[in-house]
């Protein structure tokens, strides 16, 4: 099937929530996708962050298929040699006291069954956010997403949550002395936003407070996780850690899993029937984290990422106002607005992300890129921004 008919199709089959790039893509490899005409984009966006070790990794092609021929799904009725070894491995990643796992299909339903248990553990029901933080788009995720525009329509329907400016400890500590607040939910570096860090500080001060208030910690990490920044979890550079960790895009390379990571102390109290989901911790999906989690380690893929950023760095340096950002999750301010930058780079092949903010691209590229793809990237960037520059900036 051709673009434009799979194009068509689409649009006239699904409802229309999606504003799509106009291309249809039917395979990948490595950093590569193709598209039915064989054009090739190089995906510096990684099909939105989710392609952790490019498309098509062949530890996870070969895993997928060994287990495809031998149990592809039974529920948590049973357990399951390939949960169990999945569990493990990313046991093994957590930051120390979070090796409690819980898996689920997607960064909402992670986020969601984040907020039930700290709803359970501190017998509270408010949540604290940030402003600009995003957490999904099911009602219970939806709750903490500050963005008026998705949440305001449900508004009557979602739990209360209280959003405070990342940075501000002085609102936060009104907010969580307040009583009420069973957690505080944080993205370590909100992406859709516009890759804004979040001040180290600030997290070790929120980590204080909750202590205090008896208030649980989440870490949105469905972005910043499973070493894309260039550790496994944000915990380590903020110094900082927390009761819950929330993984999705990047735990499968590609294959819809997530899960929550949870301190011993709130797992201590979880009792059969707290949470569930069909499909949650699937042998496919089992077998899709084990051989990304092998793969990061033996091929030492967390230094690569801030190895990447460092020479994304490096490239583009002149010609943007900043990179933000950690190792493979980048956002470079432009003096411009990004749309016409980010379509004069499809038309080159090279795919890239937006972001809430209209001067800020979001990088999500594999931890497999080469020297020679991001020296690609930049050269594609250097000429997107001459064809789009005023005649007054054109050099
Ligand atoms: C930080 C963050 N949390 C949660 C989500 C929701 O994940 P999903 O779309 O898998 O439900 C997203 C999605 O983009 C996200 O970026």
């Amino acid at each position: 099937m051709n673009t434009a008919d799979t194009i068509a199709i689409e649009q006239n089959l699904e409802i229309p929530t999606y504003d799509k790039m106009p291309m249809a893509l039917v395979r990948g490899e490595g950093p590569y996708v193709w598209d039915a005409e064989g054009t090739r984009y190089l995906d510096f966006y990684g099909g939105h962050c989710v392609s952790l070790l490019g498309h098509c990794h062949p530890n996870v092609v070969e895993a997928l298929q060994a287990q495809a021929e031998t149990l592809i799904f039974y529920s948590n009725v049973a357990h399951s040699p390939i949960r169990a070894r999945a569990a493990q491995r990313l046991a093994a990643l957590a930051p120390d006291g979070l090796g409690n796992v819980f898996f689920a299909n997607s960064g909402s339903e992670a986020n969601e069954t984040a907020l039930k248990l700290a709803r359970k553990y501190t017998g509270r029901s408010g949540v604290m956010a940030m402003k600009g933080g995003w957490h999904g788009r099911t009602l219970g995720s939806l709750a903490p997403t500050h963005d008026e525009k998705y949440r305001a329509p449900y508004a009557d329907v979602l739990p209360e949550t209280t959003w405070v400016s990342v940075g501000d400890l002085d609102a936060a500590e009104a907010v969580l002395s307040s009583e009420g607040i069973a957690a505080v939910i944080l993205e370590p570096i909100q992406s859709i936003a516009g890759m804004r860090e979040v001040p180290a500080g600030y997290v070790q001060g929120l980590r204080a407070l909750c202590d205090k208030h008896g208030t649980l910690l989440i870490f949105d990490e469905v972005q910043t996780g499973v070493g894309r920044t260039g550790t496994f979890s944000m915990s380590e550079p903020l110094g900082a850690t927390p009761d819950l960790i929330t993984l999705a895009k990047s735990l499968g390379a590609g294959v819809p899993v997530s899960g929550v990571l949870v301190d011993d102390a709130v797992a201590e109290t979880v009792e059969t029937g707290d949470q569930g989901s069909t499909f949650g911790g699937g042998m496919l999906a089992m077998a899709a984290v084990e051989a990304t989690l092998k793969t990061l380690v033996e091929d030492n893929l967390m230094t690569r990422a801030t190895e990447i950023h460092e020479q994304v760095a490096a490239q583009v340096g002149p010609v943007v106002e900043e990179v933000q950002g950690r190792g493979c999750l980048m956002g470079l301010t432009l003096d411009r607005p990004i749309a016409p930058v980010v379509k004069a780079l499809r038309t080159q092949g090279v795919l890239v992300g937006g972001s809430s903010d209209p001067h800020v691209m979001r990088l999500m590229p594999p931890l497999v890129v080469s020297n020679e793809d991001v020296t690609a990237f930049a050269e594609a960037l250097h000429v997107a921004l001459d064809a789009t520059a005023t005649p007054a900036e054109a050099h």
